[in-house]
């Protein structure tokens, strides 16, 4: 392996090095073929070497690999057409960024304009990244890795799932709430169409902005197009990146009539969102979810993980599709480095007794067996 000398020090590292994939398979330098079910923190949605996203990328790159916003190109266009059309019609503009925390940064700017408030809610357990805003609604940030000497705005927290707590924590000076519908780097933890639907009641009743954040378990990973749609309640603002470009950096703010009516011309700026590149993969991405049913495949084979894998060490799950929580009688951390010792890769989570499973939305019954007898030989 080369020596990482010049790396920023700053991310825990695998043992494990991977020279080439291929559908749900990642194959290392020392010859080993392990099952990837983490998708690279939930990116690789289509998996790896999927022919339609390889194509799409490369024609791009042959045709015209950038030119900024400010030029109009057919492929941002249908873009976004596609990501509206595939959000089911309830978002009629779409801002396309680079990553997930950006998405989160300009839908909670737009919130602050549309309402003049001064006051986010965000629930605990939440990530939603690390830039200033996103930081400052991640529960904990402030005390693990914030930094800042401030947070640019109040920020207060809910329980997760309380809905008690909902009337009292969402006051007139509320500018926006911000959720996980269901929580990724939290453990995998869904907040249920109830607590969703309280939120998005006392934001109507306060005139506050309800945010989704769909970075983790938007673009189909739930099994529909967005969590929005499993659990039946429309925020009004769905941040979305991660699985969006399956693999190319690339994150979208998706908005509803009335956020799109508070734009402005140069109210919101980037330079490499919605490059062609990225747009060609996005096309690619939603394409293959349709054109391969992988939405039907995410509900079938998570419910057979459900199912199938309460063995071994797993004594329950949680989450939604293929954001899918296995908990454990002991440390997550002890049963993922067990199963990649039986190549199999998986995640942990804040929750130090949840495995998290962010897996190729490809990933077939076969695989599910070889998880199963891995955690059953546990
Ligand atoms: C729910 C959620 N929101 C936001 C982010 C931040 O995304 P990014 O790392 O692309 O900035 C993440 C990343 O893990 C996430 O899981």
């Amino acid at each position: 392996m080369i020596p990482v000398d010049h790396l920023a020090p700053v991310f825990a590292q695998y043992p494990i090095e991977v020279v080439h994939a291929e559908g749900v398979w990642l194959h290392t330098r020392d010859g080993r073929c392990i099952l990837d079910l983490y998708g690279g923190h939930a990116v690789a949605a289509l998996g790896y070497g999927h022919p339609g996203w390889t194509r799409a990328v490369a024609q791009q790159a042959a045709a015209c690999n950038f030119q900024s916003n400010a030029v109009p190109m057919d492929v941002r266009a249908r873009a976004a057409n596609k990501l509206a059309r595939f959000a089911g019609g309830h978002f009629d503009s779409i801002f396309f960024v680079n990553s997930g925390a950006e998405a989160n940064e300009n839908a909670l700017r737009m919130a602050f304009r549309m309402t003049r408030r001064t006051r986010v809610v965000a629930v605990e357990g939440a990530f939603h990244g690390r830039t200033a805003a996103a930081g400052a609604v991640t529960w904990g940030a402030d005390k693990k890795w914030y930094e800042f000497p401030r947070a640019p705005f109040d920020v207060t927290f809910l329980p997760r799932r309380d809905i008690g707590a909902v009337e009292g924590g969402i006051g007139e000076d509320v500018a926006a709430v911000i959720v996980e519908p269901v929580q990724g780097v939290g453990g995998a933890f869904d907040m249920g169409a109830e607590f969703l639907a309280a939120l998005r009641a006392r934001c109507d009743a306060v005139g506050a902005q309800l945010i989704f954040d769909e970075v983790q378990i938007g673009v189909g990973r739930s099994g529909h197009p967005f969590a929005a749609d499993l659990y039946g309640v429309r925020p009004d603002m769905i941040t979305t990146a991660k699985a969006l470009g399956n693999g190319f950096p690339c994150g979208a703010l998706l908005m509803t009539p009335a956020v799109t009516a508070a734009l402005k011309l140069e109210g919101l700026g980037t330079t490499f969102g919605g490059g062609p590149m990225a747009c060609a993969a996005i096309e690619a991405v939603i394409d293959a979810i349709e054109a391969e049913d992988l939405l039907a495949n995410v509900r079938r084979v998570s419910g057979l993980i459900r199912t199938t894998c309460t063995v071994g060490p797993v004594v329950g799950h949680q989450g939604a599709g293929f954001l899918h929580g296995l908990i454990c009688d002991r440390p997550a951390k002890e049963v993922q480095a067990a199963l990649l010792e039986r190549d199999i890769l998986a995640g942990t989570s804040g929750d130090p007794r949840v495995l998290r499973l962010l897996p190729p939305y490809t990933l077939g019954e076969p695989e599910v067996g070889l998880l199963r007898a891995a955690l059953e030989d546990m």
